[in-house]
């Protein structure tokens, strides 16, 4: 089974100086956490949580593989344009699963697979540096925006368009794209329908964060050849663990109670994610977006406005030792922190016995590097428990699909359950609204007003 654990212990009292009793947790934290599981499950009855469903979607897995052998046969590089969750994915499953340097390596170490690209900003500067280094003629560029809409993703879809009508021809140019967009709606859909473009559909019930193990994640890793079988059953493995109505054998609920807790009852709002795995950088980007996006709301569900949520904040570890724990161990104790450690670093790089006379190197002669990381872990989770700061831990036995789709639907899972707990709609996203508009105002939308925006006072500019 290879499971995913989350250690909890020092969150817990004694262990913990000023920790969550015991008694604490299976009382009131246990009454609260059943009402968030029958909400979600309500919400799953209603349909809203798509999510929960995409382990299981057979069909849509094998077109997105029909597709990706495709296209990962034809093209030498694929290039995904698509902002936050439709971008943090898909960059979360790149780097977990195809590792380091992928874009660097030759064809053969790729196994012949393309190169992958998420340009997941805007930036004139990256952007053109991109499409100076890809030959646009031997790319497929897939477009994902669940809303057809998005003025980045758009943008970005017209200057390739333009480029690639000039460059191979407009009758070949829609040979380059994969749309992946609404299943029926928007502006996406309509282009793509009205030229014939291959397209994947994001389920109507599944919004953009909550979208990785979609069309929109799993087509890009699946072209460079990552399993996405052992993603999805991964996923599908922790759906089941989470179905639990027992706190202590329920991972997300367990994990969702504790962060919830500690933000309202015990100063705690800074949730700080923090691997011992490059390769799980981006996971924390991707969680930080989830976090972020789905629990910070001014309106409660229950109709009060009371601006909420928890700020999370993605580091790495043991690079983060040297730039962030000094604040977490000795700044405001208003952090705790969820580490992830992985059992199997993935390749074993011996350290030499060199310097046998110098004290400062020579204790490290014999170890592996493996055992630094896994050594600072267990060692910064320690002094952060002397010191009273909360922190959990997710163990994986090694970064692979089947861990990282136990991973993912973990936090996924456990985000609609603290939503449940803040009193907040997790899949709602009101706050960035209101940018959207502004710019679309700025920039000439049809239909949009020009937004008047005051002038600064120059006494206020330096
Ligand atoms: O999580 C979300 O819903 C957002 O971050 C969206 O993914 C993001 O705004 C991009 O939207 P779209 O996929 O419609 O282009």
């Amino acid at each position: 089974m290879n499971a995913i654990r989350l250690d909890y212990g020092n969150f817990m009292a004694p262990r913990l100086p000023g920790g969550v009793d015991a008694s604490e947790l299976s009382a009131a934290m246990g009454s609260a956490f059943e009402t968030a599981l029958a909400e979600l499950s309500a919400w799953r009855e209603e349909g809203r949580l798509g999510f929960l469903d995409l382990p299981y979607a057979s069909d849509s897995v094998a077109r997105v593989t029909e597709l990706a052998g495709r296209f990962g046969e034809s093209f030498d590089d694929i290039v995904v344009l698509g902002i936050g969750g439709s971008g943090l994915g898909a960059i979360a499953l790149r780097d977990a699963l195809l590792g380091p340097f992928w874009n660097q390596r030759s064809s053969e170490q790729r196994n012949h697979s393309p190169r992958l690209h998420v340009v997941d900003n805007p930036d004139p500067h990256t952007f053109r540096a991109l499409m100076n280094q890809v030959d646009p003629a031997r790319a497929l560029f897939n477009v994902v925006s669940k809303s057809g809409a998005t003025a980045e993703t758009m943008a970005q879809y017209l200057v390739v368009r333009e480029r690639l009508d000039e460059l191979v021809g407009p009758d070949d140019a829609p040979s380059h794209f994969l749309f992946t967009t609404d299943a029926t709606d928007g502006a996406l859909r309509q282009i793509g329908k009205a030229e014939g473009f291959a397209m994947l559909p994001v389920p109507d019930n599944v919004g953009g964060r909550f979208s990785v193990l979609s069309p929109v994640g799993l087509l890009p890793v699946a072209a460079c050849g990552a399993d996405i079988g052992a993603l999805l059953s991964g996923a599908a493995e922790m759906e089941q663990r989470c179905r639990s109505n027992a706190l202590n054998s329920n991972p997300a609920g367990t994990l969702a109670c504790l962060m919830h807790n500690a933000d309202v009852r015990q100063g705690r709002p800074i949730h700080v994610m923090m691997p011992y795995a490059d390769r799980l950088r981006s996971t924390a980007l991707w969680f930080q977006q989830l976090w972020a996006e789905s629990l910070g709301k001014t309106t409660r569900r229950s109709g009060e406005e009371k601006p909420t949520g928890p700020t999370p904040l993605a580091a790495l570890g043991p690079r983060d030792q040297h730039s962030l724990l000094q604040l977490l161990m000795e700044g405001p104790a208003d952090k705790v922190v969820l580490f992830i450690a992985v059992d199997d670093p993935g390749a074993t790089v011996l350290i030499p016995h060199r310097h046998p006379e110098v004290d400062a190197l020579s204790y490290l002669g014999g170890h592996s590097l493996g055992e630094l990381l896994a050594t600072e872990y267990t060692a910064t989770a320690e002094a952060l428990r002397r010191a009273g700061r909360p922190n959990a831990t997710i163990h994986l036995p090694a970064v692979d699909a089947h861990a990282l789709g136990q991973l993912i639907m973990l936090l996924e899972i456990a985000t609609v359950l603290a939503a449940s707990l803040y009193g907040v709609d997790p899949l709602d996203q009101p706050g960035v609204e209101l940018g959207k508009q502004l710019t679309y105002g700025l920039l000439g939308r049809k239909g949009v007003a020009v937004p008047e925006i005051p002038e600064v006072d120059p006494r206020w500019v330096l």
